[in-house]
């Protein structure tokens, strides 16, 4: 009997590789796959039959007997026509879970390398053109226009161009650049090898974040596997060193070269000097991958999917105290409340959404009352957050949004690379004042639990003898609200990048949404609930 089981990261975690040896030993032939992306069905046991591959999961080592003679409770029919599967648009994710990762054959079966042929049946500005005209935009979160990033380099005049690809995942919450690479790595190598003809270079780097071992060692398998597929292109893996901040494509290209990765001023953009001083394309996993779908089934094919400025399919990641957490890979328009209730099931805690971080942890919260928000990289923006990489954490009524602020601010006072100041400082201050903002609602808190008469501790600290006094910190929420706000301004427009830039989102929107657990009143509508 043939058995598909993943060899992802998340399904090793979950007990998949005990499980595929209890099925080697009873004499199954045992096909590692990657994951198809649903962590609540893992380990998932796909068995082979006449009616095709009859899921299982979670399965147990105990539970191949089971899972054979088709018994086991877990049994989950054909993996595709679960819901979670079934209303997706799977383009860049059509091979994952589905193929051995590292099977030229499959690889080729399942229409891999089409792009990469058509593309070099085209001229290097078609290929750049068939880019552009499909909308899509970079997936590491800024969501820049592919194309447009590619000409840039196509003409710039250098014999010397580099294809970077950032798998410096960081953000909280993601896996989707992780499962890509596990589960189908050919398709960022054919991703690569299109953007190198495109734009004319000769050497790409694929920067993994170190955190990442089983993506470091199926990508250099599948490079030594593919190199005569892709020659003259060459191809290699970078590990980074475990700082976030290298995930910011010029610190990357600093760490790439050898040096301590710290932010480059802008200008030059890395697609006039990049690397080493050459033009260089820096994409995101997500982005290259997509490509091969673009030139292998047109243009027109990729853009006709999507919501206004945001074409295409993106991979959400689906996180946090949610029920059905994994990748959902869906065309740009689905709303938030859709993927968190809908698709992702509301919380696995059982207990009421209170927030979801959209985007990292330099994304923004929403509350449930924003769940109509599409997801589109405008939208977002205009609400006053970021799409960011896709990933969405989800809390339960239990999270503290002081706390989660205050998370933040230190986050960014680890990670700073310490080039500037708002960055540097400025994070280091943001705990500070939340910390006082928490301390002074604590207070509150425990003098308003107090009977009436022992109130006086309350006025007290309202008071402006405590407050207002020349040689004593204003502790007043109010004041020091102000101050965090000063500082998010100075933090989001005087930095040199997005990680001291991008902080002010979570705190502001925990701040503006969430007021009542900064120690102002609950908002007149929750009041009154
Ligand atoms: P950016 O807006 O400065 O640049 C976006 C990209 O476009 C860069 O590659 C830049 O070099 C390029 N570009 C801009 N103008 C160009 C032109 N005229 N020609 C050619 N290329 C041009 O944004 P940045 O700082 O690169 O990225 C910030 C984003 O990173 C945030 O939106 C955040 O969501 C995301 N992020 C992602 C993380 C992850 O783990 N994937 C982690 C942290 C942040
Ligand atoms: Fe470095 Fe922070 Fe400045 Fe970015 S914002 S360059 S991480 S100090």
């Amino acid at each position: 009997t043939r058995v598909y089981i993943s060899r992802d990261m998340a399904s090793v975690a979950l007990g998949a590789d005990a499980v595929a040896h209890a099925f080697e030993q009873v004499g199954c032939d045992v096909i590692r796959t990657g994951s198809r992306g649903l962590f609540s069905i893992e380990p998932l046991v796909e068995v082979e039959t006449d009616e095709g591959r009859i899921g299982y999961g979670p399965v147990g080592t105990g539970s191949v007997a089971t899972v054979l003679d088709g018994t086991h409770p877990g049994r989950l029919g054909k993996v595709e026509d679960l819901p979670f599967f079934a209303s997706q648009q799977r383009f860049t994710f059509a091979r994952c879970g589905i193929t051995d990762p590292l099977s030229l054959t499959d690889y080729a079966a399942r229409g891999g390398w089409k792009g990469l042929e058509a593309a070099r049946a085209q001229t290097p500005q078609a290929v750049v053109d068939t880019v552009k005209a499909s909308g899509l935009r970079g997936r590491g979160g800024a969501g820049f226009p592919t194309g447009i990033k590619w000409q840039t380099v196509l003409d710039a005049p250098a014999s010397t161009k580099f294809i970077v690809c950032n798998a410096d995942e960081g953000d909280s919450g993601t896996f989707a650049d992780r499962m890509l690479m596990e589960g189908d790595p050919f398709c960022l190598i054919e991703g690569m090898a299109i953007a190198a003809h495109a734009v004319g270079a000769g050497h790409g780097y694929i920067y993994i974040r170190s955190e990442y071992p089983f993506a470091c060692q199926t990508m250099r398998a599948a490079i030594d596997a593919s190199a005569h597929l892709v020659a003259p292109f060459k191809l290699e893996v970078r590990e980074g060193a475990g700082a976030y901040v290298c995930g910011e494509e010029t610190a990357l290209l600093d760490s790439i070269e050898g040096k301590r990765g710290q932010v480059r001023a802008k200008p030059p953009l890395p697609a006039l000097q990049g690397l080493f001083g050459q033009p260089t394309v820096i994409n995101n996993v997500l982005s290259l991958a997509a490509v091969p779908f673009i030139l292998a089934k047109g243009a027109d094919a990729y853009a006709a999917v999507g919501f206004g400025r945001s074409r295409g399919t993106m991979p959400v990641q689906l996180a946090g105290n949610v029920k059905h957490g994994g990748l959902y890979e869906i065309g740009f328009g689905i709303t938030l409340g859709e993927l968190v209730n809908g698709i992702g099931g509301g919380t696995a805690s059982g207990c009421p959404v209170r927030a979801v971080q959209v985007g990292g942890p330099l994304g923004a919260y929403f509350p449930p009352s924003m769940f109509h928000l599409p997801f589109d990289y405008e939208a977002f923006a205009q609400a006053g957050g970021l799409i960011g990489h896709a990933g969405i954490t989800v809390f339960d009524d239990s999270v503290d949004m002081a706390h989660m602020a205050r998370f933040a601010m230190e986050f960014c006072a680890a990670e700073s690379c310490g080039k500037c100041t708002p960055c540097r400082i400025g994070s280091t201050r943001g705990v500070e004042i939340i910390d006082r903002i928490i301390g002074t609602r604590d207070s509150l808190r425990s003098v308003r639990a107090e009977p009436v008469a022992e109130r006086a501790v309350e006025r007290f600290l309202d008071s402006a003898l405590y407050s207002r006094s020349p040689d004593r910190i204003d502790v007043s929420i109010e004041a020091q609200t102000s101050l965090l706000r000063d500082l998010a301004d100075t933090m989001k427009y005087g930095s040199l990048c997005a990680l001291g830039g991008f902080t002010p989102y979570p705190v502001l929107s925990a701040l503006d949404h969430f007021p009542e657990d900064f120690g102002a009143a609950a908002p007149a509508k929750e009041a009154a609930e």
